[in-house]
């Protein structure tokens, strides 16, 4: 039995991996912390609410004293960060959060870990605690490829290009230097673009999905050709699991889903497979009547290109040679397999999104985040 905080629990990712965990690991306790900034949603986390092994805390990762006590008070000896701000596009319009929870945070959550785990038992003469800290970063930190370049391998070199990749960046080198300074337990995933249920809306893939079901036009950066590897959310969280379970300490670990798609090929993916779902089944044009599909049109006629994201990165594929290899990490779901649940998961929980979007929807229409 073991006692894991989880910071960020209530997002996208956060969320996935609570469900994943306390379906595989039945007898851990887990904490979750989360400040439920607009990102984190606690009917993320309405399914294990009532569970007796789950405790949600509200709160922020910079608050350093609140980590210790929770650290102290649910003897917690594992921790796995997913908090962060996590949208390319808002750090572009305001960095300062970025740095903020991404950067500070992180340190505040590694000076907490150390003196708990490690100052204080020492001071009092004990061994340190046996402990993990696992760090979730993303393959951003690497910059990006060229069409023809090799994927990102654990040992090709930083260069971020956006303030969010930056902060993340920052926050891979305190945890790294946290290990190797003062000799924390960490490891630390780099992943490539998740997807699935609960994914926040204003990102592509739900972005996509909702506006075609409102048949509003479905906006596309630039060219379109700005490719991404796609992961399901819940392999992101088996990738943890094996890092968790059989990762080395100060170890870091690629996670990707082998999966390259340019965002104009998910598009037409989606509505390819929301004219698929709308023949198949008949009651949902009677409840979304808006939607193309319902009236037997081509939804990709929604296709609308807007103005590129300064500085967008052209393309991140991952190299999960060495995690496939060490920690026998497969992806579960096909693309093809993962992304029918996705859009089966939006189509059968319209309330989820509907509250999220809380009567904004008008300015969401506008906005593509990827
Ligand atoms: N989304 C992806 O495709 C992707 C890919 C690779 C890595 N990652 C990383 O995975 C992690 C989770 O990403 P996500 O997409 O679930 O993000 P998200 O934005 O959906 O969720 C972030 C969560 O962190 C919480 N949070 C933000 N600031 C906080 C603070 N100061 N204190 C406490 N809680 C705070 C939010 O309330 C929210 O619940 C991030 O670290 C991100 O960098 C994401």
């Amino acid at each position: 039995m073991r006692n894991l905080l989880v910071t960020g629990g209530a997002g996208f990712i956060g969320a996935n991996f609570v469900h994943y965990w306390m379906e595989n690991y039945p007898d851990d306790r887990l904490v979750v912390l989360d400040a439920l900034t607009y990102a984190g949603n606690l009917a993320n986390l309405a399914a294990v609410q009532a569970n007796p092994h789950f405790t949600f805390v509200q709160g922020n990762i910079c608050d350093q004293a609140l980590v210790e006590s929770l650290l102290l008070q649910h003897e917690i000896t594992t921790l796995v960060h997913f908090a962060a701000e996590s949208h390319v596009d808002r750090s572009i319009t305001g960095p300062d959060e970025f740095i903020e929870t991404n950067i500070l945070g992180t340190y505040a959550l590694l000076k907490a870990t150390k003196k708990i785990w490690i100052d204080t038992p020492v001071s009092q003469g004990q061994p340190a605690l046996e402990h993990r800290f696992h760090h979730v970063s993303t393959d951003e930190v690497y910059g990006t490829l060229s069409a023809t370049d090799p994927a990102f391998t654990e040992a090709t070199a930083y260069a971020p290009n956006s303030p969010y990749s930056a902060s993340k960046a920052a926050s891979d080198h305190l945890v790294r230097a946290y290990h190797h300074t003062y000799g924390l337990a960490v490891t630390t995933s780099n992943c490539s673009n998740n997807y699935g249920p609960y994914h926040f809306p204003e990102k592509l893939i739900p972005l996509v999905i909702i506006n075609i079901l409102h048949n509003k036009p479905l906006p596309i950066y630039g060219d379109g050709m700005q490719i991404r590897d796609w992961l399901y959310v819940q392999d992101h969280a088996y990738g943890i699991d094996l890092v968790l379970n059989k990762g080395k300490v100060g170890e870091t670990y690629n996670i990707g889903g082998n999966n390259e798609w340019a965002n104009i090929n998910i598009v037409q993916e989606i509505c390819h497979l929301l004219e698929k779902a709308f023949a198949e089944d008949k009651t949902l044009a009677h409840k979304f009547p808006q939607a193309l599909a319902a009236i037997h049109q081509k939804t990709e006629t929604l296709i609308t290109y807007v103005k590129d994201r300064p500085g967008h990165d052209r393309r991140y594929a991952i190299d999960a040679t060495k995690t496939n290899n060490e920690l026998g990490y497969i992806p579960r779901e096909s693309f093809a397999t993962g992304i029918a649940k996705t859009v089966q998961w939006y189509l059968a929980n319209e309330a989820w999104w509907q509250a999220v979007m809380d009567g904004s929807y008008q300015d969401w229409l506008t906005q593509q985040y990827v």
